[in-house]
């Protein structure tokens, strides 16, 4: 199984990413987490990007690009299945990173849209502020990564619809909701995903299967 994530900061890329690796067995490979590596590690590369990172804004696409080929490269040897945690954020990284894994016969089956309204993200985030103090927590630095994931990242979501490969799902619900939804999708198209002729691929919109998943019906109109 190869899937990617798109979702703004606090959606559940991380959590959710994690429960895909473990359930498939495949590698997570979390971008973000890699650079805070290599900030906490005072590398020439962390010191390169900290300010990025800090500020809330995207590190430049070449030093990510040649990240995500390393990583590809390390997926392909451990079986060729992976979940990509942050990857890509703007369409010059989406196309490129196509076209790495093209190169390397391991295109994404999946792109998984995870949908959360900004206030709750900015108070999901403010949460683990409190418990985690990640440097890039604070208010001012949320909404500029929001920001930015509406400017630059969102766009994609379109790309990969078109593409047919997209998977929206709601996750506004608790995670063990949205989880269970989402490795339920994953399960059902497994044995598709490497058979089904690009041209015959569909988007797939969960987002109205919430009740099914647990969520809260909308209040029924009891006015007449
Ligand atoms: P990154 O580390 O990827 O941060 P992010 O995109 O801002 O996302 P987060 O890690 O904050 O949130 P998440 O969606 O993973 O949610 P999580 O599961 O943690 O990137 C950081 C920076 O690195 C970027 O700003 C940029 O500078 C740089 N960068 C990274 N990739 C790059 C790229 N490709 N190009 C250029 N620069 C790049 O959950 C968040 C919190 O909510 C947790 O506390 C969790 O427990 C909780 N939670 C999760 N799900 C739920 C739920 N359903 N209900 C309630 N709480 C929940």
């Amino acid at each position: 199984m190869r899937v990617l994530m798109v979702a703004p900061p606090g959606a559940g890329k991380g959590t959710q990413g994690a429960l895909i690796a473990a359930h498939f067995g495949i590698p997570r490979i979390a971008m973000g987490a890699l650079l805070r590596d290599q900030v906490a590690r005072q590398t020439d590369l962390g010191r390169a990007v900290q300010g990025h990172l800090d500020r809330g804004e995207l590190v430049p696409d070449e030093i990510v690009l040649d990240m995500v080929r390393q990583a590809f490269v390390a997926a392909a040897a451990a079986g060729g299945g992976y979940v990509l945690d942050g990857i890509p954020r703007n369409m010059k990284q989406a196309r490129a990173t196509y076209l790495i894994a093209r190169e390397l016969g391991m295109t994404a089956n999946v792109a998984l849209h995870l949908q959360v309204e900004d206030g709750e993200l900015v108070r999901r985030l403010l949460a683990r502020a409190a418990l985690e103090g990640r440097a890039d927590d604070t208010e001012a630095v949320i909404r500029r990564r929001l920001q930015v994931y509406h400017q630059v990242t969102h766009p994609i979501v379109a790309w990969y619809a078109e593409r047919g490969i997209l998977v929206s799902v709601d996750a506004m619900r608790p995670p063990e909701q949205v989880g269970r939804e989402i490795l339920a999708a994953l399960e059902v198209m497994r044995p598709l995903v490497d058979h089904v002729p690009e041209e015959a691929r569909r988007a797939i919109d969960l987002t109205s299967l919430g009740v099914a998943f647990g969520a809260t019906p909308p209040a029924s109109n009891t006015s007449g």
